[in-house]
């Protein structure tokens, strides 16, 4: 028999085709099980949501949720195929984000999800990263003497480029406006200003950070689709070969580092020596760049999107709403002088229907519809629910506006004076209205965004009406970190007669 030198080497090889032939579809079978186990839930909740069928229903996810969750006697469902616990019960809420907050992290999941996009910024991490950030953004945020300096850079914006942008349309009858567009520019421009201590004048008449917005809102809402995939191993490989929607979601990460890069440059040209802002206090500790482009993201994230979403969710109840409007313009000619432009803090904090009115509105339209957080170890919800180690359990700020139980059989009604008694506001517990969160991770902006929105709508309102172009139509809401309405708001604004004639 002739020898051959590397016969054992085509032998092995047999022997792996062989190995392969058999291990091979025996990998399939128990990949297809677990598939089956994940993804192939025949539940009716686990069809509606993989067949889409819930859409023929309802105009948004979150109202399928909301429906759900208000047909459920614990207010608690579960999505089998998603792992994901939901829930719109205060006492759980509470449960998860103060009684047991350690075993309710944001977790690796959350982070590899968002991780692209948000990186180790404040959103996206926990323990010493997430302690660390807090403490230095809490320095900024809930400093009192920050409030005046929130308070005039806000004022500026709203003097020298939102009323004077409205005017020029007030002026082109019947044109259409998109009042979502300018608030996404009014408050990037506004957390610029606050957090890094730049005006990137994004409402001035020309249009400059457009490829930015559109950047960032498709680099939320891949991210955002992300956490909604059955399968996340699908988005994962994708990731590996730069494919689909990865490769859309990483060019459009490119961009958004762009302009935290941008950013950063021109904070070190500028120097840190102008008001202590919260970007130099984080630049004068902190040398690694990618750590300080992960900060910027969250915070145009934090201050960018919630606002613009609550402003025009708070317009649109308004414009439907026109008792709401003289009642806000009565009690604004109450407390400010006739030849007083603009209201002064302490006017504003005195004017309870304005405060009723955005709280009000925020109930019925939260910026972040929902937010997840990942189990640590097994645990038993105070409503009975099992939670399984690695389970995402998610609080619905958005369906909990809407339990009876919690606000009514009037829940779905816009009634600012829900929340006023006998002339005073009186707060609801966080854990029934966690819109800002509540508990260990409440929102740091919260008091700064309070302010902003109530300085609009007197401003707007004291000068303009506005008519929706298609009223009563309720808004539907793109996928993405905060609800951003699709098509934006589209109106008609004009000068008020009185205000036009002086
Ligand atoms: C109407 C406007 C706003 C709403 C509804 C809102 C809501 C929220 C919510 C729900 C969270 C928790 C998010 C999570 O953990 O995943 C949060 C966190 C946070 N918000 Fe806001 N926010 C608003 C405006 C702002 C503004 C203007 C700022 C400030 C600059 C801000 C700063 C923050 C920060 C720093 C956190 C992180 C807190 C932490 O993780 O410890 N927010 N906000």
């Amino acid at each position: 028999m002739e020898y051959q030198p590397f016969s054992f080497l085509l032998s092995m090889q047999t022997y792996f085709g062989l190995l392969s032939f058999i291990t091979l579809p025996f990998f399939l079978f128990c990949v297809l099980l677990y598939l089956r186990q994940k993804i192939w839930c025949s539940c009716d909740i686990c069809h509606g949501y993989l067949s889409s069928t819930w859409s023929k229903e309802f105009n948004n996810l979150c109202d399928w949720y909301t429906y759900l969750l208000q047909k459920s006697p614990s207010q608690t469902i579960h999505i089998h195929v998603l792992n994901n616990t939901i829930t719109a019960n205060p006492e759980n809420v509470e449960y998860m984000l103060k009684t047991r907050f350690n075993n309710y992290p944001k977790g690796k999941s959350f982070a590899m999800i968002l991780g692209d996009l948000l990186g180790k910024g404040i959103f996206n991490v926990d323990g010493d990263l997430w302690m660390f950030q807090r403490k230095m953004a809490s320095l900024e945020l809930a400093n009192f003497a920050i409030r005046a300096y929130a308070f005039e850079i806000v004022a500026t914006e709203i003097k020298y480029r939102l009323l004077p942008l409205l005017s020029s349309f007030s002026r082109k009858d019947g044109s259409i406006l998109d009042l979502q567009e300018v608030f996404i520019r009014f408050s990037f421009d506004n957390i610029c200003k606050f957090s890094f201590g730049l005006d990137p004048g994004c409402l001035e008449s020309s249009l400059p950070i457009s490829h930015f917005a559109d950047a960032f809102d498709l680099a939320s809402k891949l991210s955002a689709e992300r956490g909604m995939a059955p399968v996340p191993l699908l988005w994962k490989i994708k990731r590996i070969f730069n494919i689909g929607s990865e490769k859309k979601l990483k060019k459009a990460v490119e961009v958004v580092n762009g302009l935290a890069m941008e950013v950063l440059m021109q904070k070190r040209k500028l120097g840190f020596s102008t008001h202590k802002d919260l970007l130099s206090r984080f630049m004068a500790c902190i040398n690694d760049d990618s750590y300080l482009r992960d900060i910027v993201i969250s915070f145009i994230l934090a201050g960018r999107d919630t606002m613009a979403s609550a402003l025009t969710t708070l317009f649109w109840l308004l414009a439907n709403h026109p008792i709401a409007i003289s009642e806000i313009r009565k009690e604004s000619d109450q407390f400010r002088e006739s030849n007083q432009e603009f209201a002064s803090y302490d006017q504003i904090t005195k004017m309870l229907y304005l405060h009723a009115t955005v709280y009000e509105s925020l109930r019925l339209y939260p910026p972040v519809q929902f937010d997840s957080k990942f189990a640590c170890k097994d645990d038993i919800l105070p409503d009975g629910t099992f939670v399984q180690k690695g389970t995402r359990v998610t609080y619905h700020p958005y369906a909990m506006g809407r339990m009876e139980n919690v606000w009514g059989s009037d829940c779905i009604k816009f009634k600012p004076e829900r929340w006023l008694k006998d002339g005073t506001f009186c707060p609801q517990c966080p854990f029934k209205y966690p819109v800002f969160q509540a508990g260990v991770r409440v929102c740091l902006g919260k008091e700064l965004a309070l302010v902003e929105m109530k300085m609009v709508v007197l401003s707007v309102l004291r000068q303009f009406d506005i008519e929706l172009v298609a009223p009563k139509v309720a808004p539907q809401f793109d996928p993405g970190l905060t609800a951003m309405v699709r098509g934006g708001l589209q109106v008609v604004i004009r000068k008020r007669r009185d205000i036009a004639a002086a």
